[in-house]
């Protein structure tokens, strides 16, 4: 499967790439960028130092640095660490993103790879909503975006309504939303019960010393946040949209239109709609076979 992972790293981010890069099924084309958990410049750099450390040789084509409409963002450093790999310092990249932005790169692979590509967002997903702008054809080439976030059911992660990727561009989502894309939204109804606790992290170490060590490392602040808001793990957000991509059935889905509010208290909140495509959103799943499938696939 051909897969573009667009994304903030970010602990689960760090997850959900050395997930894929060791996946057999799953062919990553590359990375693309945007704001989030960090600033976009950090996003690139922890993305290239990412695959550099998983040994692949893909293109970083770094991509939006804030919101489509609202006011500047504030980095999720409280929850992902200064750098976004925990208490983890700056780690240095050899390697350099390409000159193409996110969008134009994204662009290109869907027209390439017509009919086979998948997209899975796991930040704010303006880099999509750009390539929609730059291309009326992108949404149509595309096989499936699978992307992190939302909340349908489930209570919000960054307020009560909203979670944090699509609080951070709502205007984003709703332009993706609207596309016509083939959509599947992995949000918090099905992340939050897949909860990775530090006994994991040293399953995960036990299982593969080289990055599992490197995920438990980070893990320690990742989880202290965690716990903070009363949870004794961490939510498998990115890592599940991954998942999801090459197990299609690993979640039941609800198919409906989903609209996304655009200003006021509930701002970020996805919602039932009307008059708009269906999308696939997933309500349900397994987290307990979930979790041992994706700690399994650790030094396999
Ligand atoms: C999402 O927000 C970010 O903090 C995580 O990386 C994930 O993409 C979870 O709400
Ligand atoms: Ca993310």
């Amino acid at each position: 499967m051909k897969l573009i992972i667009d994304t903030d790293p970010g602990v689960d981010d760090a997850l959900a790439i050395l997930y894929a890069a060791a996946h057999p099924q799953i062919e990553l084309l590359g990375l693309t960028t945007v704001f989030g958990n960090v600033t976009v410049a950090q996003a690139t750099r922890n993305a290239l130092y990412l695959v550099e450390r998983a040994g692949l040789d893909i293109p970083v084509a770094e991509g939006a640095a804030k919101p489509m409409a609202l006011p500047p963002f504030t980095p999720s450093h409280h929850v992902h660490g200064p750098e976004g790999f925990g208490h983890l310092p700056e780690m240095t990249p050899q390697g350099t993103k390409i000159e193409e932005s996110a969008a134009e790169f994204l662009v290109r692979m869907a027209r390439e790879h017509k009919g086979e590509l998948v997209l899975c967002p796991i930040g704010p997903i303006t880099n999509v909503a750009d390539a929609i702008a730059l291309d009326p054809e992108f949404a149509g080439n595309l096989r499936e975006i699978v992307f992190m976030g939302g909340a349908l059911d489930a209570r919000g992660n960054i307020t009560p309504y909203a979670e944090a990727n699509t609080y951070h561009d709502p205007h984003a989502l709703d332009i993706v939303l609207q596309s016509g894309a083939n959509i599947r939204m992995i949000g918090l109804d099905v992340t939050m019960e897949v909860l990775l606790t530090a006994a994991d992290f040293e399953e995960l170490e036990r299982r593969d010393p080289e990055h599992g060590a490197f995920l438990r490392e980070m893990s320690h602040f990742y989880l202290e946040f965690y716990r903070t808001v009363g949870a004794e793990g961490c939510g498998l957000h990115d890592p599940l949209a991954v998942m999801a991509c090459v197990m299609p059935n690993l979640v039941g889905l609800e198919h409906t239109p989903v609209d996304v509010v655009l200003e006021g208290p509930e701002v970020g909140r996805t919602r039932r709609a009307t008059g708009r495509p269906d999308i696939g959103v997933a309500l349900n799943c397994d987290g307990a076979d979930i979790k041992r499938r994706f700690i399994e696939s650790f030094g396999g």
